[in-house]
C-alpha cells in the first residue's frame, strides 16, 4: 500500500487515541514503515528521532535485538494460553526476577496494561483492609496533578482535568493532597531535604484520614501526565514513614517511573523505600507486549489465602494476564539492565544513568539558551522535562495558543518526535540513544521552537 491509500483508509476508519481527530486535517499521521532502535522510519523515507521512547515505553528502543531474539524463542512454543491454573518456564522466570526488584514484595499480578495493574493494587488493597477486619479503611488519597490511567477508578484517583471531565460525575471521589515540587528535579535542594515547614503542610492534609484510608497513591518522584512534575525524595521518605505508622498502604505507580527510566528499578530507590504496593509496565518490556504487574507482600497474599467458599479470593482476571511474549521480552529487558548491553559495548544503563542524565540536561539547558524560551529544566535519569515561556516576557503562553502543538508538528517535519504535554517539553529517548542522535534532538528542538515562539 502506499502512502495515500494508507491515510485514506486512516482517516475513513480510524479514530486515534488521545486526540481531536478534527486536528488530523491539518497535522496528518506519520505513516510508519518501520521503527529501529531509537528511531522511527517513515513511508516518505524520512528518519524521525523518537524522542519520546513512543508513548514512554521503549525503553531500550525498538526491536532490540536481545528483546526480539527472546520473544521469537517464545513465539516458537506458544504466543498465549490461558493464565488461570496454568504454568510455565517462561512465566516462572520471570515472576521470579520481577519478585525480586523490591526486597518483600515478592508476589506478582498479571495484567497487560499500566491502568489496570493500578487498579488491581487499588482493589488488592481494599480486599485486604476487608478481610484483615479494618472494614472503616475504604478510601484513597492520591496527589494532586497525578496520573494514573484510564479507567473510571484510576482516572478518579488521578488529576488529570483534560482526561475526567466528562465522567467526573460517575467517578468515585478521591481526596487529592498538594505537595512542593523540585523545580530542577534531583538538582534541586529540596530533593534531599524537603524541610520540616513544607512536611508540616502536607501532615495537615494526610491527619483527617488517618483512619479512614485503605491507600495513598502516588507516582514516587515523578508525575508524569500532570506535567512531568518532579519532587523531593526526602517527602517520598516522610510519605512512607506516615503511611506505615497509621496502618495504610502505599501504591507506587511505576508505571512510568520503574525499571529504569528514571534512572533506578524504581524511583522508591532514591528514597530508600518499598511501598506496599508497585505497579510496573512500559519499560519492564521495552514497549514490546502489553504486559503489566502489581507486585505485593506475602503478607497481603496471605490475607487472601483461605478455603474457596470464604470468598476471600481476588477473582481479578484479563484475558492476556500474563502474556508470554511480555514476559519474553521482559527477562531480555531485565538481563540488559543487570548485566549490561552485548548489542551496544556492554553499557550499563542503570550505572550510567546519572551522568547520561546530566548529558540530557545540558541538551536542553542548550536549548534554552539558544531558545531563551524555557524555565525550570529538571532531570531525573534518562527523563529531562522544562517549561515553555515567551522569550522576552518569560511568561507562560496562553494555552489556547497551543503552543506546545505547533512546537510538535514543527519538530516532526524536522526529524524528531517530540510531544510536549501542554507546554511542557520533555526528553524521554530510549536509555541506548547515541549522543549524536542526541545532539540532533537538541538542534531540532531549538529549531522547532525558534520557529514557534519567534514567529
Ligand atoms: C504513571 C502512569 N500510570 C498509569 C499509566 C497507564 O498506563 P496504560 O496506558 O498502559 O494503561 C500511565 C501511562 O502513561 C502512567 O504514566
Amino acid at each position: 500500500m502506499d502512502k495515500k491509500e494508507i491515510l485514506n483508509l486512516d482517516a475513513k476508519y480510524v479514530w486515534h487515541p488521545c486526540a481531536q481527530m478534527k486536528d488530523y486535517e491539518t497535522f496528518e499521521p506519520l505513516a510508519v514503515s518501520h521503527a529501529k532502535g531509537s528511531f522511527i522510519y517513515t513511508l516518505d523515507g524520512n528518519e524521525v528521532i523518537d524522542a519520546i521512547s513512543s508513548w514512554w515505553c521503549k525503553s531500550l528502543g525498538h526491536g532490540h535485538d536481545a528483546v526480539v531474539a527472546k520473544a521469537k524463542e517464545q513465539l516458537e512454543r506458544f504466543e498465549h494460553v490461558i493464565f488461570a491454573n496454568t504454568a510455565s518456564e517462561i512465566m516462572s522466570q520471570v515472576s521470579e526476577r520481577i519478585g525480586n526488584i523490591a526486597p518483600g514484595l515478592d508476589k506478582v499480578f498479571y495484567a497487560d496494561n499500566g491502568s489496570t495493574a493500578v487498579e488491581i493494587a487499588m482493589k488488592l488493597s481494599l480486599q485486604y483492609h476487608a478481610q484483615v477486619g479494618n472494614s472503616e479503611r475504604k478510601k484513597f488519597l492520591s496527589l494532586k496533578n497525578g496520573y494514573h490511567g484510564e479507567t473510571i477508578l484510576t482516572l478518579a484517583a488521578g488529576d488529570c482535568e483534560l482526561y475526567t471531565k466528562p465522567y467526573s460525575d460517575i467517578m468515585p471521589k478521591i481526596d487529592k493532597f498538594e505537595i512542593e515540587y523540585c523545580n530542577a528535579g534531583v538538582n534541586d535542594e529540596k530533593f534531599q531535604n524537603y524541610g520540616d515547614d513544607a512536611w508540616d503542610k502536607v501532615l495537615k492534609q494526610l491527619e483527617p484520614h488517618a483512619k479512614s484510608l485503605s491507600a495513598i497513591i502516588l507516582e514516587p518522584l515523578c508525575q508524569g501526565a500532570g506535567g512531568m512534575l518532579m519532587y523531593s525524595a526526602d517527602l517520598l521518605r516522610r510519605l512512607r514513614f506516615w503511611i506505615k505508622e497509621n496502618g495504610v498502604h502505599l501504591i507506587a505507580d511505576e508505571i512510568l517511573t520503574g525499571v529504569g527510566r528514571t534512572g533506578r528499578m524504581m524511583a522508591c530507590n532514591y528514597a530508600d523505600i518499598v511501598p506496599d504496593f508497585a505497579c510496573f509496565s512500559k519499560s519492564l518490556t521495552s514497549g514490546f507486549a502489553p504486559f503489566s504487574c502489581t507486585v505485593c507482600s506475602t503478607e497481603v497474599y496471605n490475607a487472601f489465602y483461605d478455603d474457596y467458599f470464604t470468598g476471600k479470593a481476588f477473582m481479578h482476571s484479563n484475558t492476556y494476564t500474563g502474556y508470554p511474549l511480555g514476559a519474553a521480552a521482559a527477562i531480555a529487558v531485565l538481563d540488559i539492565l543487570e548485566n549490561g548491553d552485548k548489542f551496544n559495548n556492554n553499557k550499563n544503563y542503570l550505572r550510567d544513568a546519572d551522568l547520561n542524565s546530566e548529558l540530557l540536561r545540558s541538551l536542553m539547558e542548550n536549548v534554552n539558551a539558544e531558545t531563551n524560551a524555557l524555565i525550570n529544566i529538571r532531570n531525573m535519569g534518562y527523563l529531562c522535562a522544562a517549561d515553555l515561556v515567551h522569550p522576552v516576557t518569560k511568561e507562560k503562553f496562553d494555552p489556547k495558543q497551543r503552543t506546545g502543538y505547533q512546537i510538535y508538528q514543527e519538530a516532526v517535519k524536522l526529524g524528531a518526535l517530540l510531544r510536549p504535554l501542554g507546554d511542557t517539553l520533555y526528553f524521554m529517548p530510549p536509555f541506548n540513544t547515541d549522543v549524536q542522535t542526541l545532539e540532533k534532538l537538541m538542534k531540532i528542538t531549538v529549531q522547532a521552537v525558534n520557529n514557534v515562539v519567534k514567529k
